[in-house]
């Protein structure tokens, strides 16, 4: 008995990594999985551990950066179980390069990829769970990376596109008992690899963190025990499960005649020279109160 069971859903980049590991866990706990992977041999393996271990799974190798692979995608899961009702959209690439040397190419493929599929795959999939009139689960993949983080323009802005589209469709598909939430997980994957930390440098070599342990979370999300969470964004991986603070505005200033220029020279430096924000993903305090300016020489 586990706390899928009867109910069928998807993992898209399930091949290998952090998604991997959502398979084994939504396989574990009753679902019919289809693993779904570009790279056809790593879901198959990961589809064939499911049923080794008694469980329901098929592989998928729809390209999801595109409408048609999120279709042929969503497809097979209701041609194989009868219907979608958890929707996993994990799938990703990463091709890093700072901002002002990023090629178009570059910037598409990222953004095509993970805001695209999972604009794709989680419109499919929900426009069958309102057909069925069943309800359903749907978990986006972000990162702190949309925070900002250096030589992730296209990495951090689809990831940021990602979390906005999450709070959008909670509000929006509440109403047919479609739940819509996000992860941002960690572990250590091929993707890992190419990480920087604060020092711009990648982790110690021997650092690992068992990638599959955001797998747990997303089954609870996609189960009927989670049926209160929606529009939510959380932390995942290792020892934790944080909620992430989602955009709002803060302090403040207000003048009923409105702001004009003067008032905001006068005004600007007294409220706001303690208050900015850090800005980025690794939150040092701001460091820019002195004034960015060129550099000497320039
Ligand atoms: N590893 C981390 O610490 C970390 C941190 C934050 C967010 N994430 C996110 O977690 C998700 C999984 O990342 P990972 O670290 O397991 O990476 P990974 O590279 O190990 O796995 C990603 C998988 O997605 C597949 N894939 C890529 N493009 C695809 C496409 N168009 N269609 C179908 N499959 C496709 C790849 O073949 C690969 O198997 C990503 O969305 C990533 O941005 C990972």
């Amino acid at each position: 008995m586990g706390i899928l069971d009867g109910k069928a859903g998807f993992v898209t980049g399930g091949g290998r990594g952090i998604g991997r590991g959502h398979c084994l866990h939504l396989g574990a706990q009753g679902a019919g999985v289809v693993v779904n992977d570009v790279d056809l041999e790593e879901a198959e393996k990961v589809a064939a551990e499911i049923r080794e271990a008694g469980g329901r799974a098929v592989a998928s190798q729809a390209d999801i950066g595109s409408r048609k692979g999120a279709q042929e995608l969503v497809e097979q899961c209701v041609d194989e179980y009868g219907a979608v009702d958890c929707a996993v959209n994990n799938a990703g690439i990463v091709r890093d390069r700072s901002f002002l040397k990023m090629s178009d190419e570059e910037w598409e493929d990222v953004l095509r990829i993970h805001a695209g599929g999972t604009f794709w795959c989680a419109q499919e999939s929900a426009r069958r769970m309102r057909a069925a009139g069943t309800g359903g689960s749907i978990v986006n993949t972000v990162s702190a990376a949309h925070m900002g983080n250096f030589g992730q323009t296209n990495y951090g802005g689809a990831k940021g596109a990602i979390a906005s589209m999450t709070y959008t469709w909670a509000n929006e598909l509440a109403r047919y008992g479609i739940r819509v939430n996000a992860i941002s997980p960690s572990g250590t994957t091929r993707m890992s690899e190419s990480a920087k930390g604060v020092d711009g440098k990648a982790p110690a070599a021997g650092w690992f963190l068992d990638p599959t342990l955001n797998g747990p979370f997303v089954a609870y999300l996609c189960s009927d025990e989670g049926n209160w969470i929606t529009g939510q964004v959380f932390g995942t991986g290792g020892d934790r499960v944080v909620i992430m603070d989602q955009p709002s505005y803060g302090t403040g200033m207000f003048r009923p005649e409105g702001w004009g220029v003067e008032a905001l020279q006068e005004q600007m430096p007294k409220f706001f020279k303690n208050r900015l924000q850090a800005v980025g993903l690794h939150k040092q305090p701001y460091p820019y109160y002195d004034g960015v300016v060129p550099p000497d020489g320039d």
